[in-house]
């Protein structure tokens, strides 16, 4: 197979600094939610990996469950349109729930998604997500946990595509603009 780090212009966060953001993250997530029953739900596909990374190193009682959402289509860019791909499993009424993201972006999708929670009657709904791009932001979003705020370039790896490919990066970083059709 055809090495895809030759795309990478850039490496912003290492796997080694993700790890350890990671690990960061879920120490402090176990301390603030020691005394709830919490649901985890990771948001597909981008966030599978940070997902899997991140729940191992939450050391208590959790439920996790998966959504899938689509603000793209086949598009690079938002259209503000949410969709729900997948809906969870879990009755969350009453639940304490932590959604985990790879990426905010424009804010579309964790603004309707939030509000989307809270009305299936989930008692409290927290936000963590790797990487944030406060620069594009359209819509209001508040970010609980957070690994790194991200420049506004056309970021990869760790979960996040281009065109469904790299995501099977270890790392995370600036695509070459020549891939980027
Ligand atoms: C990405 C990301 C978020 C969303 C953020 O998902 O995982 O869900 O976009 O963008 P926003 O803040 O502008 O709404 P995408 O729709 O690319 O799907 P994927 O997770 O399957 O890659």
């Amino acid at each position: 197979m055809r090495d895809i780090t030759n795309d990478i212009e850039k490496v912003l966060f290492t796997e080694e600094q993700i790890q350890a953001k990671v690990a960061e993250l879920g120490r402090q997530i176990t301390t603030d939610y020691s005394d709830e029953d919490l649901i985890v739900v990771g948001i597909l596909k981008g966030a599978g990996i940070f997902m899997s990374d991140l729940i191992r190193r939450i050391d208590g009682p959790v439920r996790i469950d998966y959504m899938m959402i689509s603000s793209y289509g086949s598009s690079t860019v938002s259209t503000g349109i949410v969709r729900i791909l997948k809906d969870l499993d879990y009755d969350i009424h009453g639940c304490s729930v932590l959604i985990v993201e790879d990426l905010v972006d424009t804010g579309y999708t964790l603004n309707y998604l939030q509000d989307y929670l809270y009305r299936r009657g989930a008692k409290d709904v927290r936000i963590c997500t790797l990487l944030d791009k406060p620069a594009r932001r359209q819509k209001t979003v508040t970010v609980d946990y957070l690994g790194f705020e991200a420049p506004d370039a056309f970021i990869v790896g760790y979960g996040i595509d281009y065109a469904e490919y790299y995501r099977n990066l270890p790392f995370i970083g600036v695509l070459k603009p020549e891939i980027i059709e």
